[in-house]
């Protein structure tokens, strides 16, 4: 599969006079829903001594908050589908418990809209909330915003105020449904009913508040029913949603189907420019990819999945896409955040990372304000001739090949600084060189390694797998940077730049 005809080593060619866009922050966003141990002992847990006086588990939070997410989504995913949220405000022992059709699971709704919007201020991220276009009528979801947002003398800004929060919250980002296109989504329906019943709230939610940040509900980006709600509401949303989870047993498929990513962004993307076009809209809507993950072991409710070294690899491969990307992609949503097919593991005497973590946290701390272009060439691969039929029934190969080391690069708006994102899904260790285009290395470049767990003691939970971190330091020669990427490994490289 391997291909070593061309440049023998790889060289990652960073051009910081050549900008792919202005990197939004809601690229790292994340998603809870209320489902499996998400909500209820992971991010929340009354009566835990982890817990602090709002039920919010802190181990958990501090691990969270090192992600810096931009925004995040709640309450689903597919759980949003039959929620109705004034079940869960007012005092908690009121609030009723009812059945989740979603999950077949029982929610006792203690965790409800000010928790949900309590939790965002705590990590300092924009939330996101998920209308229920299932189960739920517009005028619910009228009232939900006005709840969350209204600073007049209505009934439902008062009951907020009632509730102990005298301030609107100011929500801006709003979906439309979840994958109404499913037959798993209550309330699941045609494209072209969708098209119907979201311009109506679309129509509405903008005559009651003038900031919403509309979401519509998309498929995977290429899908009929993706044509179809694009060209319906392109003039009345934001952002186009997207979702592809991707993920099989064998080592290679696993890691390459991240580049998915790349052909859901290039087929919406796509479809959004046709229309925008033809009916010459001025400001179309960008994407949002708002459920991603590599998922494909548990199938059960509780989506306890765990994670190895070949997921961090595919994850840092999404991450990187969505950056190289970052002109569509405004906002992405790592699905989930705890326990659910999740980087954060909580038992309840301790919270532990999963190796998905690290590429997900580096990227979020090393990321600058715009994407620079950033090609690279050496060593390739191609995918399987015979695609692995897994969960996902994906094919990828004909975007490759692929190069063995897959790269991103990030700079600041001065350039005076710049980071670059490396994953080599490569069996072997690989020398790379990073050469910059129009500036040089000014000093010293940090590295941060992230490779498979080395020694038993790495592990926290004997079930979770572990990772080392290695931080280090070189001294390029101007504008190149010559290092050695270790087999099956995950880097950030950060420096000064002058030009
Ligand atoms: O993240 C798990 C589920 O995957 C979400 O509830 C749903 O939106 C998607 O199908
Ligand atoms: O496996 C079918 C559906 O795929 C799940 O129910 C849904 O959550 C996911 O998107």
């Amino acid at each position: 599969m391997r291909r070593d005809d061309g440049p023998g080593v790889t060289r990652v060619a960073i051009d910081l006079a050549r900008p792919l866009g202005d990197l939004d922050r809601n690229v790292f966003g994340g998603f809870i829903e209320h489902v499996g141990r998400c909500i209820y002992g992971g991010v929340y847990e009354e009566g835990s001594p982890l817990s602090d006086t709002s039920g919010f588990r802190t181990d958990v939070l501090s691990l969270l908050r090192e992600l810096r997410m931009g925004v995040l989504r709640w309450p689903g995913g597919n759980f949003a589908s039959n929620y109705h949220w004034a079940d869960g405000v007012g005092p908690r022992d009121s609030r009723p418990r009812r059945t989740d059709l979603a999950w077949n699971l029982e929610e006792s709704n203690r965790f409800g809209t000010d928790e949900f919007l309590a939790y965002c201020a705590e990590l300092g991220t924009d939330p996101f909330v998920c209308l229920n276009m299932g189960t739920g009528s517009l005028e619910e979801a009228l009232a939900w915003i006005e709840y969350c947002n209204g600073a007049g003398q209505t009934a439902w800004a008062q009951q907020r105020r009632d509730n102990g929060h005298a301030e609107p919250y100011r929500v801006r980002y709003w979906a439309l449904g979840n994958e109404m296109y499913g037959k798993w989504q209550v309330g699941g329906m045609s494209a072209d009913e969708y098209v119907a019943t979201a311009t109506k709230w679309a129509r509405a939610i903008r005559r009651l508040d003038k900031d919403a940040v509309l979401v519509s509900c998309g498929n995977n980006g290429w899908s009929d029913w993706d044509q179809t709600v694009i060209n319906g509401l392109a003039p009345l949303v934001d952002l186009h949603s997207v979702h592809i989870y991707t993920g099989v047993d064998e080592y290679w498929p696993n890691v390459l189907a991240a580049h998915m990513a790349e052909r859901a962004i290039q087929a919406a993307g796509a479809l959004i420019s046709r229309v925008a076009y033809v009916k010459k809209i001025e400001a179309p809507p960008k994407i949002a990819y708002d459920e991603w993950n590599v998922w494909y072991r548990t199938r059960d409710s509780m989506m306890d999945e765990r994670y190895d070294i070949s997921d961090m690899l595919a994850v840092g491969t999404y991450l990187n896409v969505f950056v190289r990307n970052c002109g569509w992609v405004r906002m992405a949503n790592l699905a989930q955040m705890v326990n659910v097919i999740a980087p954060v593991v909580t038992t309840p005497q301790v919270a532990v990372t999963q190796p998905i973590y690290y590429p997900v946290l580096l990227h979020a701390q090393g990321a600058l304000d715009e994407a620079v272009d950033c090609h690279v060439t050496g060593p390739t691969v191609d995918g399987p001739a015979n695609e692995p039929r897994g969960r996902w029934l994906h094919r990828f190969s004909d975007l490759g090949p692929f190069t063995v080391v897959d790269a991103s690069a990030t700079a600041s708006a001065d350039r005076g600084k710049v980071a670059v994102t490396l994953v080599n899904r490569s069996e072997q260790d690989e020398p790379a060189q990073l050469v910059l285009r129009d500036g040089e290395f000014s000093g010293p470049v940090q590295i941060t390694v992230v490779t498979q767990e080395s020694g038993p003691q790495a592990r926290t939970l004997p079930d979770v797998a572990a990772v080392t971190v290695t931080e280090g330091s070189e001294k390029p020669g101007g504008p190149v940077l010559a290092l050695t990427l270790p087999a099956r490994s995950f880097a950030l490289v950060e420096g000064a730049v002058s030009r």
